[in-house]
C-alpha cells in the first residue's frame, strides 16, 4: 500500500524545485503563479481516463467536496458501507446530511441486496467505497442507482491503481475521490483528489474548494462568487509530489500483485480459508490480502498464530476505525457542539446502534488481512509463508 516506501531523491529534488521557485500557492500570488498542482490534476485524470481532476488538500475533503458538488445537504440521506474509514460518513455529516448505513458482502464492499432496501424519498447520494484495493460491484450498485435516479460518488480513497474490467475505478460515477495520504499507495503526505467527467460538477468543486472564488482572469482578490466554499486547496510542494509518485504507480502496484500473489497460493492450503470476493481480481491494485474462516473463533485462533509466528494480521472484527461495530462515537452520538448535532437535530435524532448491521459485523469477525507492503524482500515472504504452513497443521 504505501508509496512512502518508495520515497527517494526524485521526490526530493522535486520539492527543491518548488523551493527555488519560491510559489508555494497553486493559483495567483504575487511572484507568479503555481503549476505543480495543476500539472498533477492535468495528469492524474489522464492516468485514471476521466475528463477533469480537482486536487484537494485530503482524502477526507475530497469525499466532501464531491458530496458539496453533488448538492448534497441537510435533510438528505447519503448511503454509505458499514466497512469504510471513519472519514467517508464524517464528509456526510459535515455536509449536514444524514448518513445511512448499508451492509458489505463478500467483496468487503457495499452489498447491492441491503442497498436497494436502505432506499428512501430522502436519499440523494451513494458513496460507494472501494475498500483495501479492489472494487466494489459497480454494476448492480450503478443499477439499483440508475433505478432511482441517484447519483454515485466512488470513495476510492484505498484503491488509486485499481481497475475494474479494464477501467480506472472512479471513473464509474458522478465522480470519484481519492487520498493521498501518508499510508497510501501514492502519497503526498496529505492530499486528495477528485475526478470527475462532468464539467459543470468540475467547475463547482473547483469554486467550493477555493471559498467559492469563481477563478476569472481577473486576478487574485477580484473574482466574483456564485456561492460560499471552503479552502480544500492542495499546495505547489503536494502537487510536486504527486507528479513523481504518480509515475511510480504502476510499478508499484505490479510489486504488491506479485507479493500478493505468492502468498495468497501460500494461504490457500489453510483449511475452510476462503479469499475475499474480487469482481476483476487482475485489475486489483493488491494493496491487501483479506481472507475468511468459516467462524470469528477460528478467525482469532488463526490470527494468533500468524502473531506468534511474526505476521500478524488484521482482525477487522475488533478494529476500531473502519467497521461500524466498533465506532462507538457514532452510537453513543458524541459530538463536540454543545446543541448536540450532527445527531440531535428539528426533524428527529439520529440513532446508530452496534448491531444495525448485523451481517456485516459477522463478516468482519471472520475476516483477516495482511496489508501488502512493497519492500518485502524473500526473507520475508518466506517468514509469512513458513506461519502460513504453521497454521495449516493446526485447522
Ligand atoms: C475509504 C477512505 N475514505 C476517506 C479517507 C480519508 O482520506 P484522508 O486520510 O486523506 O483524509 C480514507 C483514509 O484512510 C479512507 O480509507
Amino acid at each position: 500500500m504505501p508509496g512512502f516506501e518508495w520515497l527517494d531523491d526524485k521526490e526530493s529534488k522535486a520539492l527543491m524545485e518548488v523551493m527555488n521557485r519560491g510559489i508555494l500557492f497553486r493559483y495567483d500570488m504575487p511572484g507568479g503563479r503555481g503549476q505543480y498542482v495543476e500539472e498533477f490534476e492535468k495528469k492524474f485524470a489522464s492516468y485514471c481516463g476521466a475528463r477533469f481532476a480537482l486536487a484537494v488538500n485530503s482524502g477526507t475533503a475530497a469525499v466532501k467536496v464531491g458530496l458539496m458538488g453533488l448538492g448534497i445537504g441537510p435533510g438528505d440521506e447519503v448511503i454509505v458501507p458499514g466497512f469504510t474509514f471513519v472519514a467517508t460518513w464524517e464528509a456526510v455529516f459535515d455536509c449536514g446530511a444524514t448518513p445511512v448505513f448499508c451492509e458489505i458482502d463478500e467483496t468487503l464492499c457495499l452489498d447491492p441486496a441491503d442497498l436497494e432496501k436502505k432506499i428512501t424519498s430522502k436519499t440523494r447520494c451513494i458513496v460507494a467505497v472501494h475498500m483495501l484495493g479492489a472494487q466494489a460491484r459497480m454494476d448492480l450498485i450503478k443499477s439499483v442507482a440508475q433505478r432511482h435516479g441517484l447519483p454515485v460518488l466512488e470513495d476510492t480513497a484505498q484503491a488509486a491503481g485499481c481497475t475494474l474490467e479494464g477501467k480506472y475505478v472512479g471513473t464509474f460515477g458522478a465522480c470519484g475521490t481519492f487520498s493521498f495520504d501518508a499510508v497510501k499507495t501514492l502519497t503526498t503526505g496529505e492530499g486528495g483528489m477528485v475526478i470527475t467527467d462532468d464539467e459543470a460538477l468540475y467547475q463547482t468543486i473547483c469554486e467550493y474548494s477555493d471559498h467559492g472564488h469563481d477563478h476569472k482572469p481577473v486576478g487574485r482578490g477580484n473574482e466574483g462568487r456564485r456561492f460560499s466554499g471552503f479552502n480544500y486547496r492542495m499546495m505547489e510542494l503536494q502537487g510536486a509530489l504527486g507528479l513523481v509518485q504518480l509515475e511510480k504507480l504502476t510499478p508499484m502496484v505490479a510489486r504488491m500483485r506479485a507479493h500478493k500473489q505468492a502468498l495468497k497460493e501460500a494461504l490457500s492450503r489453510v483449511p475452510g480459508l476462503t479469499f475475499r470476493e474480487l469482481p476483476d481480481a487482475a485489475g486489483d491494485s493488491a494493496t491487501f490480502l483479506s481472507w475468511f474462516m468459516p467462524e470469528a473463533a477460528q478467525t482469532q485462533r488463526l490470527a494468533a498464530i500468524l502473531a506468534d509466528n511474526g505476521a500478524g494480521a488484521v482482525p477487522w472484527g475488533v478494529n476500531t476505525w473502519h467497521s461500524y461495530t466498533n465506532w462507538e462515537h457514532l452510537h453513543a452520538g458524541s459530538t463536540p457542539c454543545k446543541n448536540g448535532w450532527p445527531y440531535k437535530r428539528p426533524q428527529g435524532d439520529l440513532a446508530y446502534g452496534p448491531q444495525d448491521l448485523p451481517k456485516t459485523s459477522a463478516l468482519l469477525a471472520r475476516c483477516l488481512s495482511w496489508q501488502i507492503m512493497l519492500n518485502w524482500d524473500e526473507a520475508e515472504l518466506q517468514k509469512r509463508t513458513a506461519a502460513i504452513n504453521h497454521a495449516v497443521g493446526a485447522f
